[in-house]
């Protein structure tokens, strides 16, 4: 087995990685550094400490910004990457403003900044922590290296609904997953934290509850009850913050329960300063406080940078409101002096972690060495690998026999379209860095099978006419395979990228069958942003593989899985709906008082003029069922693995104790590959009701063909501890079930009472 995989994800792991974040941690009781601030802090005009808090998008060069940044009136610049410039900036700060207090240059590196790792929803896929960690090193590298020095990443926003565009910057739909993901983004956009050059410092956004919009309509309302709050969408910014040491951490757009997030006294003062000790620096999002006004939150400007400083907000992203209030605000004493220096205070406190009052420059002419090294790009492959989540695979049509095939028809707007499958937010990634499953095809099977290309439609949403449909089957017909590239471009998932209709765009779909009507073996890749409604399509493929705009590297990692290269290890980070009108749907919902049993009457059940009655019936839909067409956790090998039942090494633990759960995993079929085992649990009965299932620890293992590993995987109880009717994080004494299995919705579970 291989020792690198050995690692155990529970909270074990994760407190033992937080012990190891010292220098970030350490630096929270930095004395000289509070000594440093306060120094700078007491020789600052009421307008001087104003612009820090002040961030702006930047006028696209040092000369545009000269008067801005020399006058003092900037703290921060975001988007700007050219190293020359950013020097050009520094210089000005350092050299022509007063204090010479140098700038924190921001930057949405959200998958990586040259080398494009798979979109976040990929990396979850990937279930694989260390890589996530590697990966965000290794874009913290390349940033820095231009002197981006933070990045507003990682995005903790729950995302149960596929219809919001943004969940393909998220890490699904689970609170576990979330942390376990956003914390080793934090750890490796930080590196050594404090001092560290190519520290990026991360950013926890949006604080919170972004992803629930209503609708699944960017920017919308969200209505997260307050318990809901704390056991679902709090924890993953509680471990960013309390554990890994995020540095900085953004409000979100939406208003929870009437109140906008920018303005929410009681999550950034009372949750956020009081009860988690967070003494980094909180930034709006992009003019979220100005838009407190069009939320009927605010009467105008003013009144708006009033109620985000007040609430808690250091840094004001272009609304401008801070800058062109705070003073009046101060004199007629509706804001105190001392919040304003307070959140000055934040801010310095990051540029002296940062380091850059040492030294804001970077070797400008050596920045594009950090790109695209051997390592970032190996890593980017590895990446791309790991996340992609083989769901279909009939008769193993999957993987292709290269000595059996001649000619393969690839077809399909995804199948050498660089650009897209970059994916969303990525700014600086560049589509002649990128290899495309053709390409790549090609360069490493090329040799041995002709492949023929008819890319068909020319985006995703275009429209084919039936000859072209025609021809399409006809030069299928002349192939051994036919390999369709379908998905969304990297433009229909992402920020206000919202769809109602979740089923593949354009003529996609006929696309797929005109492949299929040429008898020949149809394996589709879907290459998307997003959980798509692929269920019209599945009957007319013999396999589908599932890659969330996998990046840079996308290309050579599909096609060596598609010729068995690689055996698919992905799993879903979010449930699959059969429809859109499932949605909301996800694995850890409540039980609810009728719970479907899969034995209900469908819509082609009903007879004709049948009674009216509710006896017997349940939580489901007449035209889907209640299940959704993948469960959260599904993916596919091309071995099969066997699970043993779990055993415990005990039948009832104490509330401090730890639970020991090991299950037997055999590799039943002929290749050697990776599993990801997910450690599920129920609490049976709890003052208020509790998920029917909840992952609490995963583990990826490496199990040759053939063999039987054991797996072992520790639990504290206290993991096991939820908000409960009385609004208390407590672990309740009762009756609880454990499944280790392969996904959400399988395996056999073992008992086990919490005294
Ligand atoms: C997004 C943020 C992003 C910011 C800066 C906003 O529109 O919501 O996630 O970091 O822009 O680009």
């Amino acid at each position: 087995m291989n020792l690198r995989r050995s690692f155990i994800l529970g909270t074990t792991a994760l407190l033992i990685l937080a012990g190891c974040q010292g220098t970030t941690r350490n630096a929270r009781y930095d004395a000289r550094t509070e000594r440093e601030i306060e120094r700078l802090l007491s020789q600052m005009t009421l307008a001087e400490k104003i612009g820090q808090t002040n961030q702006l998008s930047s006028y696209g060069t040092a000369e545009a910004m000269h008067d801005v940044i020399a006058e003092g009136k900037v703290g921060s610049i975001l988007n700007e990457v050219d190293p020359y410039t950013i020097n050009a900036m520094q210089r000005i700060a350092v050299e022509e403003s007063r204090l010479g207090i140098p700038l924190i240059i921001g930057r949405d590196v959200i998958h990586g900044f040259r080398t494009v790792f798979p979109i976040p929803l990929g990396l979850a896929a990937t279930f694989d922590p260390e890589l996530v960690e590697q990966g965000a090193r290794i874009a913290a590298l390349e940033a820095t290296a231009s002197g981006v020095r933070w990045t507003f990443s990682p995005m903790l926003d729950i995302s149960r609904d596929a219809r919001w565009g943004r969940i393909a910057e998220s890490s699904g739909e689970d609170t576990y997953l979330n942390k376990v993901m956003g914390t080793a983004m934090v750890r490796g956009y930080q590196g050594g934290g404090a001092g560290d050059p190519t520290c990026m410092a991360a950013c926890a956004k949006h604080f919170v509850g972004y992803g629930a919009a209503e609708g699944g309509r960017d920017y919308n309302s969200t209505n997260i009850p307050p318990r809901q709050m704390r056991n679902v969408y709090l924890p993953p910014f509680e471990a960013c913050i309390v554990d890994a040491g995020a540095m900085t951490l953004m409000t979100s757009f939406n208003d929870n329960d009437g109140i906008p997030a920018t303005g929410n006294t009681h999550l950034l003062t009372d949750v956020l300063r009081k009860e988690w000790g967070f003494d980094g620096m909180v930034v709006t999002d992009w003019n979220s406080a100005g838009e407190m006004i069009a939320h009927g939150f605010a009467d105008d400007g003013k009144d708006a940078a009033r109620k985000a400083i007040n609430a808690g907000v250091d840094m004001d992203m272009m609304s401008h409101t801070f800058g062109l209030n705070l003073e009046e605000l101060i004199a007629e004493g509706k804001v105190d002096e001392g919040r304003l220096d307070d959140a000055v205070r934040n801010i310095l406190r990051l540029k002296f972690r940062l380091g850059l009052f040492d030294d804001p420059y970077v070797d400008a002419d050596a920045a594009r060495d950090a790109c695209y090294t051997e390592e970032n790009l190996a890593a980017a492959y590895r990446s791309a690998a790991e996340s992609a989540v083989l769901l279909r695979n009939e008769n193993n049509t999957l993987p292709l026999d290269a000595s059996k095939l001649r000619r393969v028809l690839v077809t399909g707007p995804l199948a050498d379209a660089p650009y897209e499958q970059l994916g969303t937010w990525t700014f600086d990634g560049e589509a002649s860095h990128t290899v495309t499953p053709l390409a790549a095809l090609r360069e490493t099977y090329g040799d041995r099978i002709a492949f023929v290309f008819e890319p068909a439609m020319a985006t995703s949403r275009s429209r084919m006419s039936a000859a072209q449909l025609a021809a399409v089957t006809a030069k299928a017909a002349q192939c051994d395979a036919v390999l369709v590239f379908a998905g969304e471009e990297a433009i229909l998932s992402g920020e206000a990228h919202c769809l109602a209709d979740l089923n593949l765009q354009g003529s996609q779909s006929d696309l797929i069958a005109a492949a299929r009507r040429s008898g020949r073996p149809v394996v589709t890749v879907i290459m998307a942003g997003r959980p798509l409604t692929v269920k019209r399509d599945l009957g007319n493929m013999d396999a589908l593989l599932y890659s969330f705009h996998p990046g840079t590297m996308g290309g050579p990692a599909i096609a060596d899985i598609l010729f068995g290269k690689v055996s698919p290890s992905g799993k879903l980070p979010a449930t699959f709906p059969v429809a859109a009108g499932q949605i909301p749907m996800h694995y850890n919902r409540n039980m609810t008082g009728r719970p479907a049993s899969g034995t209900e009457v469908l819509l082609d059940d009903i007879v004709p003029g049948a009674g009216q009655t509710s006896l017997g019936c349940s939580s489901y839909m007449l035209d889907t069922g209640f299940a959704p067409l993948f469960p959260f956790g599904y993916g596919l090998s091309y071995t099969t693995f066997e699970y043993s039942r779990p055993e415990l090494d005990a039948e009832s633990y104490s509330a401090d104790g730890t639970i020991r759960a090991a299950c037997t995993l055999r590799n039943s079929g002929s290749r050697d590959a990776e599993e990801v085992v997910q450690l599920y649990v129920r609490d049976m009965v709890g003052s208020v009701t509790r998920p029917i299932k909840e992952l609490k620890a995963f583990r990826r293992v490496a199990v040759p063909a053939g063999e039987t590993v054991r797996v072992e995987i520790e639990l504290p109880v206290a993991e096991l501890a939820f908000w409960n009717i009385d609004m208390e994080r407590t672990v309740e004494p009762g009756e609880f079930r454990l499944w280790m299995a392969g996904d959400s919705d399988s395996g056999e579970y073992a008992t086990f009472h919490v005294k």
